[in-house]
């Protein structure tokens, strides 16, 4: 099947708006793909792994032979993977040598309050924090990204975003595909100034704000390059067998529908094996996956249906010319391969409380303090607010209303999608998820058990500029902490 070269602005109509390069374009699939390197622990001992991240200033070669300035984990975009057995303590530590304050958050980890980056717990420039994650749930693909409070856009768009992985050994009983096997795919658009640095509508919003300036770019920023893993449309040589794909859309506000080109024969190339927070029960077979910003889809693909020697892109059927390419697989030649895709995955979940509390939640574009912007409940972010408080032990049902396209991620704890308006669950909810993408005028039904953690905590659309413009609430959950102690 081929994809029509031009599309539209499909998926950029309702959430956000394109901002062009200012200089040329390359060609796609002149850069080789690359795995950002797994971190060494600086030390093991009783009480955990203990990393140490640094954030800085770095340079890196996004586009063919141009080198882009980026704020980096590390000094790399993406930045260093994590890979976290379940249940060990995982310490983090990080130095901010930026010349702003910063704040890190684990996507879809079940963090204690202290240590979930909050967006106004900031580590200040030259400043030092640790973070501990007791990551006492299942295997995943999280990811870590800086979350200040209304500069989270610029800063991930400057390259503040890493993968944390957490593996388990049930899950490596499975016989995925693994190792060099196993890859992670950050997607992420961005466009590019004349002389190859990042542009962005404004890096300094809050100085927009201050100045009265309308913020033509308030419904999303869309970049015209995709990079993978920090490359512009990368090249992956690949043997035909089994691949994991760990699918990330780290994008601030960009939507895809990703399919392979060409699909294998019989179709069906993209086999689902888990979401945001974990794996599923059992495998789903789709032609094509549509992922919203944050979203994790992990998916195996079976380069062995294709003959050695044949390119296959994973392309964006959402995507405007220059967007449809999003990166290729070129099958080099056959080898053998023992992992399997079992037709049983996760373990059944554990029960959970029946719901007992259901709450209305909208998300709207408004009018705040005479600017437009976009509140939850007609209430734009404050962080000292707490829009609901929710129980430990218990389970709530919540049914989020939209106007727009909205990527809605809720901290600490991972959900079920029950259904959208008066249908079931949609063909991409399955699994536990962290962020459910909502569509315009679209109210949907999740269940949610607060089991790990109290304090205080967020939830917010995932498009960076809508929570950079306050659609974000603070909640609070109450009860004794999992366990006694982290
Ligand atoms: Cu990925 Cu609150 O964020
Ligand atoms: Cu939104």
């Amino acid at each position: 099947i081929g994809v029509p070269l031009l599309t539209g602005l499909h998926g950029s109509t309702s959430a956000g708006s394109l901002l062009p390069s200012r200089r040329p374009l390359p060609n796609p699939f002149m850069l080789p793909f690359r795995v950002p390197p797994v971190l060494e622990p600086i030390r093991r001992d009783r009480t955990g792994d203990h990393y140490q991240i640094v954030q800085r200033a770095a340079t890196a070669e996004m586009l063919p032979g141009v080198r882009t300035g980026i704020w980096a984990y590390e000094g790399r975009f993406p930045g260093p993977t994590i890979r976290s057995p379940r249940g060990r303590r995982t310490i983090v530590s990080h130095r901010n040598d930026l010349p702003v304050p910063t704040v890190v958050h684990l996507h879809g980890g079940h963090t204690p309050a202290v240590d979930d980056g909050f967006p106004t717990d900031l580590i200040p420039p030259g400043g030092r924090r640790t973070y501990t994650y007791p990551l006492r749930q299942p295997a995943a693909t999280l990811w870590y990204h800086d979350h200040r409070m209304d500069f989270t856009g610029p800063a991930v768009w400057r390259g503040l975003a890493g993968f944390h992985l957490i593996t388990d050994p049930d899950e490596d009983r499975l016989g995925l595909p693994a190792a060099d096997r196993d890859l992670p795919i950050m997607i992420t658009d961005r466009s590019f100034d004349t002389d190859g640095s990042l542009l962005y509508p404004s890096l300094d919003p809050m100085l927009h704000h201050m100045a009265g300036v309308r913020e033509p770019y308030g419904s999303g920023v869309l970049g015209d390059v995709v990079l993978v893993n920090g490359s512009a449309w990368p090249v992956a040589p690949v043997p035909a067998v089994r691949h994991r794909l760990r699918l990330l859309n780290a994008s601030n506000a960009r939507r895809y529908r990703l399919a392979l080109d060409p699909p294998p024969p019989g179709g069906g190339g993209l086999v689902q094996i888990g979401a945001d927070n974990g794996l599923l029960g059992a495998p789903i077979t789709h032609d094509a996956i549509e992922i919203a910003p944050a979203e994790r889809f992990d998916v195996i693909v079976d380069f062995g249906r294709y003959r050695p020697g044949t390119q296959v892109r994973l392309i964006n059927t959402f995507g405007d010319r220059t967007t449809t390419p999003v990166m290729r697989f070129d099958i080099t030649h056959t080898a053998p391969d023992d992992s399997r895709i079992p037709d049983a995955l996760a373990p059944a979940a554990p029960p959970t409380p029946p719901p007992t509390v259901t709450r209305d939640l909208r998300l709207r574009h408004d009018t705040v303090n005479g600017m437009p912007g976009w509140t939850i409940n007609g209430i734009p972010f404050d962080p000292r607010r707490p829009a609901l408080t929710a129980q430990l032990g218990t389970t709530e049902i919540w049914r989020i209303s939209s106007d727009f396209h909205h990527p809605v991620h809720l901290h600490l704890a991972s959900f079920r999608v029950l259904g959208r308006g008066l249908g079931g669950p949609g063909p991409y909810d399955s699994g536990p998820k962290d962020t459910i993408d909502l569509r315009p005028a679209e109210q949907a039904t999740i269940r949610v058990t607060f089991t790990d953690h109290p304090g205080r905590y967020v939830f917010h659309c995932h498009n960076l500029e809508h929570e950079d413009m306050g659609m974000m609430a603070a909640f609070d959950v109450t009860g004794a902490p999992f366990n006694g102690r982290d």
